[in-house]
């Protein structure tokens, strides 16, 4: 016992000794970033935002609670490191924060800052300063701000970067190539999203947030070879700006990459054969581009990650080679719509998507004149929920083949502008609700019933 109660007195004295040496170690933030803190808040006004940011974060209006004789770590939005006190974060998302940041701001020079988020205070307006190579920032996310300008190339030296988000504001001029310096980058993202057609549900809400946005940035030029070095990178977002030019071949570097996102530019040439080795790859976007050429057959694979492939709106030809996706086994999206794609659609092409549930091959010049007999193989497509294939050349019946396409999960065909004359005895899918056989050239009459809106009991 009397050890016991020694041992627990110990215990006790060596917790108030913790308490202590706590109580003298949690510094104040010092003078000088409490006062830059308060000259950054004297800049804006509060304009209250509507719409869905406001729904997700309510602005709590942080800054009103800033007061010049309080401990700054302890303002809403503020992070300090809690040993030396020395502000290291500052999160001021949808605050609705209306003014102008002078580019002489003592904001991105808070010396210790690593952390700086003013992401969806669309009001917020003003230019970046020069960042100097002791900066110490890792996260800058301005995204859906109104900040302008031109990125300087000084942005190279904020080495420590790993994410710099920069979507949806105003910024123009060409990506400053010192960006290649930033060899901790995990996410770039200098443009809006612009998903495809099928938007994923966990992506809709997005769709969503884009309505807050301004305009989107301006930049133009070429892509700099800035990948070589970007080994970190997994998410790249530079999507709809004015690039053109071709896709940089630097690519192979990108090790690390998951998502990539060149859509809505103007970029030409054909796409590097260097993405077949990206293989983390999950999400591939390259639509509304002027990218030419043919797939290679392996270009996909060992992208055995991909979950969504869009290449739609370009001028891609050439035929779509049995098996070229035969490995994407998670594949969940494929948009190929609206290109020069050609010959004989085989079955084949979509071997063992055994995850597909959308697929878009409208816009193109594919054919089916195909007799191929149908293996249990090509069953793989059970998933499938939507297939669009209108403006196409198939001509005559409606391939048998397609029949297996999805029999028991096809919710939405659309053939509509094709050259089909056969007729359908009875249709194979069960719960089709759309199909769409409009200026079908039906020459026997059984398919010239247009635009057919069909519930589960009209087909069954
Ligand atoms: C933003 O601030 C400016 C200048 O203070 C003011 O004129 C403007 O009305 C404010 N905007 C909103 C939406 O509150
Ligand atoms: C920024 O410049 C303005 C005028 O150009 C000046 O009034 C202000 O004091 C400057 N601020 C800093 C932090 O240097
Ligand atoms: C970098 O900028 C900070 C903040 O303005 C300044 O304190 C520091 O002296 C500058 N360092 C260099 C090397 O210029
Ligand atoms: C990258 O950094 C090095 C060393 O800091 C510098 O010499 C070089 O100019 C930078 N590259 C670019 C493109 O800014
Ligand atoms: C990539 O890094 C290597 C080694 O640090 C360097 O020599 C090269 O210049 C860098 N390339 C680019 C494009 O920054
Ligand atoms: C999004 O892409 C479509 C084509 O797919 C294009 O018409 C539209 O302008 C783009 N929107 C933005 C905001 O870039
Ligand atoms: C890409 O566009 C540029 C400028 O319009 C042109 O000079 C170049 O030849 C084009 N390249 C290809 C491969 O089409
Ligand atoms: C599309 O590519 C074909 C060659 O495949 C070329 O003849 C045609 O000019 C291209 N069209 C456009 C708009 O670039
Ligand atoms: C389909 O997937 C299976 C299992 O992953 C694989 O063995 C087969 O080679 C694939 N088929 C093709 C045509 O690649
Ligand atoms: C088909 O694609 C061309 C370009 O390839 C485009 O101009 C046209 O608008 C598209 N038509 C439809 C119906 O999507
Ligand atoms: C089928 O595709 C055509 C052309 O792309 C389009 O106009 C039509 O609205 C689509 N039908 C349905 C039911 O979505």
């Amino acid at each position: 016992m009397g050890w016991l109660s020694t041992w627990s007195y110990q215990l006790i004295l060596c917790f108030q000794l913790l308490l202590l040496h706590s109580l003298t170690h949690s510094k104040l933030c010092s003078h000088d970033q409490a006062s830059a803190l308060i000259h950054f808040k004297q800049l804006f006004t509060y304009s209250p935002l509507y719409g869905s940011c406001a729904a997700i974060h309510p602005p709590d209006q942080k800054l009103k609670n800033w007061k010049e004789d309080t401990d700054c770590c302890s303002w809403g939005g503020v992070t300090c490191d809690m040993d030396t006190g020395h502000v290291t974060g500052l999160d001021l998302t949808c605050e609705g924060l209306n003014g102008t940041i002078p580019s002489n701001t003592t904001l991105f020079l808070l010396p210790y800052l690593q952390v700086l988020r003013l992401s969806y205070n669309p009001r917020v307006i003003g230019a970046f300063p020069e960042f100097n190579s002791s900066n110490p920032l890792e996260v800058l996310d301005v995204s859906f701000t109104g900040l302008s300008g031109r990125l300087p190339n000084s942005i190279g030296n904020l080495k420590s970067m790993t994410e710099l988000n920069l979507q949806g504001c105003n910024f123009i001029g060409s990506i400053p190539a010192s960006l290649g310096n930033l060899t901790k980058l995990t996410d770039l993202i200098i443009s809006f999203n612009n998903f495809s057609s099928c938007i994923p549900p966990s992506l809709s809400n997005l769709r969503s947030v884009r309505t807050l946005a301004l305009e989107d940035n301006h930049f133009v030029g070429t892509i700099p070879e800035i990948f070589v070095n970007l080994t970190q990178l997994s998410h790249l977002d530079l999507s709809g700006n004015q690039l053109s030019g071709p896709i940089p071949s630097s690519l192979s570097g990108l090790s690390n990459l998951e998502y990539f996102d060149l859509s809505g530019n103007s970029l030409n040439g054909t796409i590097p054969s260097s993405i077949s080795e990206l293989v983390k790859l999950d999400t591939i976007s390259v639509s509304s581009n002027y990218l030419s050429g043919n797939l290679e057959p392996y270009m996909f694979a060992k992208l055995t990650n991909l979950r969504n492939l869009d290449l739609s709106s370009n001028n891609l030809s050439g035929n779509l080679e049995p098996y070229l996706f035969a490995k994407l086994t998670n594949l969940e999206q494929l948009d190929l719509s609206s290109n020069n794609f050609n010959g004989n659609l085989e079955p084949y092409v979509f071997a063992n998507l055994t995850n597909l549930y959308c697929l878009d091959l409208s816009n193109n010049s594919l054919s089916s004149t195909s007799t191929t007999k149908v293996t249990s193989s090509f069953e793989a497509l059970c998933n499938l929920e939507r297939l669009k294939l209108s403006h196409n050349k198939i001509h005559g019946k409606i391939p048998k083949w397609m029949g297996d396409l999805g029999k028991d999960s096809l919710i939405s065909l659309n053939l509509s502008h094709n050259f089909l004359t056969g007729g359908i005895e009875k249709l194979p899918w069960k719960n089709l609700n759309f199909l769409d056989l409009r200026a079908v050239t039906a020459c026997d009459g059984a398919v010239a019933s247009s635009n057919s809106r069909r519930g589960q009991a009209g087909v069954q």
